[in-house]
């Protein structure tokens, strides 16, 4: 066992020395990031993760330690006991005079350690990669060595900054009267939601657990039970086609409160985040957060979670281009979309002042057909009033053309953007474009905040969605979400109208990211039985379905709703991090799979029997 371990204690890390600490003697352990040989002194910077010291070895003060010194390598993990001093002055050959030695970029950048005893803990081999925020290397590669890629400042910084935003969510939680509960992570596997993780029971023969893709039930279950307050940080795994903010098993900070209404929830789920912006950027946020309607973000937006740091908001144009039809000189192509049983037309002004060129408009229109789109209809708005480079209006009336003005806004210089086509489509395409052109306009950053914490709730959805494949309407978060009181009558039969009933649901978006989502519950089992029936869920399917939670909600359910926040998005935009991969520290590759332990991998014939499963590996064709 090495002298420093055994008897001598580690005195402050590398990032904690200053000039108050001047003539103390001290001793420090880390990884040595460099070496320099200067005339007979031997420098190196220590890195561990607090930060970098300069740390000099001069054969005057101690041979041995000096000759160590200079087998020194890159990541050698060594300690060091030795004189914190001034960095003095060094000769500026620039200035022609001798400067202060001082290094501004470095916390530590005043002081330097004379050394008077060295040891090396453990020697390295070459790392594959240079340990610097300055990366050069794939990320594949920096994946597969993840352990290295981790002793970057950066990741360092950004896993310590998510551990205080766990501490500080457990304090903020627990300072308000929740309880951490757990819940089980293999259960019964329930339709609906995102698709599962399956895995086999060896001791149920052709039995399969589902991993947990939240703890949704089990969460109600705890309000049925009584606990009121509750929250976990908790892993859920999702077996979803993985986008940028999406990892296959990712974590949430969930949440379930008895006896509130939704404004409670976002109280809580307010104070939490402004705890958390306080505690990382010591920034107060201010709340209450702004409000909008989903029915609001989707027409000026398209989708539920606009980045509102920039407006550039589309205009619907539907019911305009319906009613001035075929004789006020509407386009064909347009008209017949307007005209689809879910068509839609939108419009989105780019002002003069943005100058966007023709080129510059034929790269959106590569952009967009690259997402699906036929094209994108165009009309620059001249001084003179004419509508140039706008061939789908070489027809339009000048009544048309007016009513488009007065609807979007747009005036001389300006450019309008159409699509039309199937809403969903339509809406998909002008949210991405609209995020597209604010990021080639610089209205916000490539990534990270720039200087913008824009939050907002979006509230009040629709409970169901028309599947127009099946034609059958779901419920478009989960079956167990409370109608409002005022919508009810269109669940009865004489009344029945499911577009029409809108619910307790809301997301809370940052800068464009869903970061949470959650309901006020249905804890009422008749109410429940008609949103069944809506959705075409007859008893006997409602009880292999959700059996249990039914049950509970017999036995005194008390009324409850609640929200979760996914850690790993929080963690991404508050570190404003490049990657939702930066903040987790053993990620998944878009494909799902771990490049350091090459996870999935494969098992023997002998587990797979075991467990009563066969495999049958895809046939290549
Ligand atoms: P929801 O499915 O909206 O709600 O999830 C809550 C939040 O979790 C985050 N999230 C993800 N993060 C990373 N990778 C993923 N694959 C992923 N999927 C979701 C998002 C999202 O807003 N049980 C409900 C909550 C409730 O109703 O209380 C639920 O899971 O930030």
């Amino acid at each position: 066992m090495s002298e420093f371990i055994s008897k001598v204690k580690r005195t402050h890390s590398c990032g904690a020395l200053r000039a108050s600490h001047i003539k103390s003697e001290v001793v420090l352990f880390g990884w040595v990031q460099n070496r320099r040989d200067h005339g007979g002194l031997i420098f190196i910077d220590l890195r561990d993760r607090e930060g970098l010291t300069q740390i000099v070895f001069d054969p005057g003060l101690s041979k041995d330690a000096h000759a160590l010194a200079e087998s020194f390598r890159s990541e050698w993990v060594v300690g060091i006991r030795g004189e914190v001093r001034s960095r003095g002055m060094q000769w500026s050959k620039k200035e022609n005079k001798e400067v202060p030695a001082t290094n501004p970029n470095l916390a530590t950048g005043e002081v330097e350690i004379y050394v008077s005893y060295a040891e090396i803990f453990n020697k390295a081999e070459t790392p594959p990669f240079e340990i610097s925020d300055h990366v050069q290397t794939s990320e594949e590669k920096r994946l597969e060595y993840r352990y290295l890629d981790l002793r970057r400042p950066n990741l360092q910084k950004s896993l310590i900054t998510r551990s205080k935003m766990n501490a500080a969510t457990r304090s903020f939680f627990h300072e308000n009267g929740f309880l951490e509960l757990e819940t089980p992570f293999m259960g019964r596997y329930t339709p609906g939601g995102a698709r599962n993780f399956l895995v086999p029971s060896r001791l149920n023969p052709g039995k399969f657990y589902a991993l947990a893709e939240s703890p949704q039930l089990y969460k109600q279950l705890f309000m049925v039970a009584g606990f009121e307050r509750y929250f976990q940080i908790v892993k859920c795994f999702r077996d979803e086609d993985l986008r940028v903010d999406r990892q296959p098993e990712f974590t949430q900070i969930d949440v379930e409160m008895s006896f509130v209404t939704q404004e409670d929830i976002f109280t809580i789920i307010e104070g939490l985040l402004k705890r958390l912006w306080k505690e990382v950027h010591n920034l107060d946020l201010p709340t209450p957060f702004r409000r909008m309607d989903f029915d609001e973000s989707m027409a000026k937006y398209g989708n539920d979670k606009p980045d509102l740091r920039f407006d550039l908001h589309h205009t619907v144009l539907t019911d305009l281009v319906k009613k001035f039809g075929a004789e006020g000189g509407v386009d064909a192509r347009m008209l017949e979309a307007a005209n689809l049983k879910s068509g839609l037309v939108k419009a989105m002004v780019i002002p003069a002042a943005h100058a966007l060129s023709r080129k510059d408009v034929d790269e959106l229109e590569a952009y967009v057909t690259g997402m699906g789109a036929k094209g994108l209809a165009r009309a620059r708005l001249a001084e003179n009033g004419d509508w140039t480079q706008a061939p789908l209006f070489k027809t339009a009336s000048p009544a048309l053309k007016q009513a488009i003005l007065d609807a979007t806004g747009a005036k001389s210089g300006d450019l309008i953007l159409f699509q039309f086509g199937k809403e969903s489509t339509v809406n998909t395409i002008m949210a991405n474009l609209r995020v597209h052109i604010a990021k080639k306009l610089k209205l916000i950053p490539e990534f990270g905040a720039g200087g913008q914490w824009n939050f907002l709730w979006v509230v009040n959805p629709p409970l169901f969605e028309f599947d127009e494949e099946t034609g059958i309407w779901h419920a478009a978060h989960h079956a167990f979400t409370r109608p409002m009181d005022e919508c009810l009558p269109y669940l009865e039969a004489a009344t029945f109208d499911p577009a029409k009933v809108y619910c307790y649901r809301y997301d809370v978006v940052l800068n464009g990211f869903e970061i949470g989502g959650g309901s006020i519950r249905l804890h009422d089992p008749l109410v429940q039985a008609k949103v069944f029936k809506a959705m075409g869920i007859s008893d006997e399917d409602a009880r292999s379905k959700f059996g249990f939670l039914l049950d509970a909600l017999k036995f005194g359910a008390p009324p409850h709703g609640g929200l979760a926040l996914g850690m790993d998005r929080l963690a991404f935009l508050i570190t404003e991090s490049e990657s939702l991969r930066d903040v987790i520290p053993f990620p998944k590759t878009q494909r799902g799979t771990d490049l350091m332990t090459l996870a999935p991998g494969d098992v023997d014939e002998k587990q797979l029997r075991d467990l009563y499963v066969k495999s049958t590996p895809p046939v290549k064709a």
